[in-house]
């Protein structure tokens, strides 16, 4: 039987396809910190600077393209069973051609129903305006898991966790739970690697070979290592 890699990605995953991370550099829009526009408080008080915020990042995603270490996962299909749980809102694993990606907090190109959660739509294009509504009338969102609000996907993902032999984390600053909890589900016996260029040097760490370097760089040479 095929051995099973989780992969946890991050922020960091999609720097070199020019997205910028949120805690890096200044971690500002606009002078607001992403838990400002990120949340249901802030929908209710200021729904255009909400729009305005996932507007210009999928304008931006527009003009994206995956990068080696995207591609590089997308070989490890060739001898392990590959599942990627991702706390980006990009499309850019699939863009590479990854079959199985699970997306924690949401996805950029999609939208949803403020009536109705279950009613999720592709936008056409990158703008999502107010005055925008579902089929039963209700103004869309984005299809987005804000501060605040409960990660459906938390419960498959910790059941991949615990079924792992490899887990790699991949450009993330490990800030953000629950996401950030699931390497404590992988069973103890499998290998961990956790390639960020600033890792946090933190008891966590003891358990994760940490690969201090940037991905486009550290995963093909990882991917390389672990088909050979
Ligand atoms: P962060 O911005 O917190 O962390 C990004 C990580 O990427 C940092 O640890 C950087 O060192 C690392 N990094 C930067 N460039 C890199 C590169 N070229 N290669 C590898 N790593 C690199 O982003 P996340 O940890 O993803 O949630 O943030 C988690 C969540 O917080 C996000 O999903 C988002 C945010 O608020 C929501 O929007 C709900």
């Amino acid at each position: 039987m095929q051995q099973r890699i989780m992969v946890l990605t991050g922020a960091g995953m999609s720097a070199e396809s020019g997205i910028k991370t949120f805690r890096d550099n200044d971690g500002l829009w606009n002078n607001y910190r992403v838990e400002e526009v990120a949340t249901p408080e802030a929908w209710a008080a200021n729904m255009e600077i909400v729009l305005e915020f996932y507007n210009q990042r999928r304008k931006q995603l527009l003009e994206c393209s995956p990068n080696p270490a995207h591609f590089a996962l997308v070989q490890l299909e060739d001898k392990y069973d590959v599942r990627i749980i991702t706390q980006n809102v990009d499309d850019l694993h699939e863009r590479a051609g990854s079959s199985n990606v699970l997306h924690l907090h949401g996805e950029l190109k999609k939208v949803r129903s403020t009536a109705d959660p279950q009613l999720v739509f592709e936008l056409d294009g990158w703008e999502l305006k107010a005055g925008d509504t579902c089929p039963k009338g209700s103004q869309l969102r984005p299809h987005i898991v804000w501060f605040g609000e409960a990660v459906p996907n938390i419960t498959v993902a910790s059941e991949i966790a615990a079924t792992a032999d490899i887990l790699i984390v991949i450009g993330t600053s490990m800030q953000v739970y629950p996401a950030a909890g699931l390497v404590h589900y992988a069973p103890h016996e499998s290998t961990k690697y956790y390639i960020d260029p600033a890792a946090a040097d933190n008891s966590m760490l003891a358990k994760l070979t940490v690969i201090r370097e940037k991905a486009g760089k550290a995963v093909p040479e990882l991917v390389e290592i672990l088909l050979s």
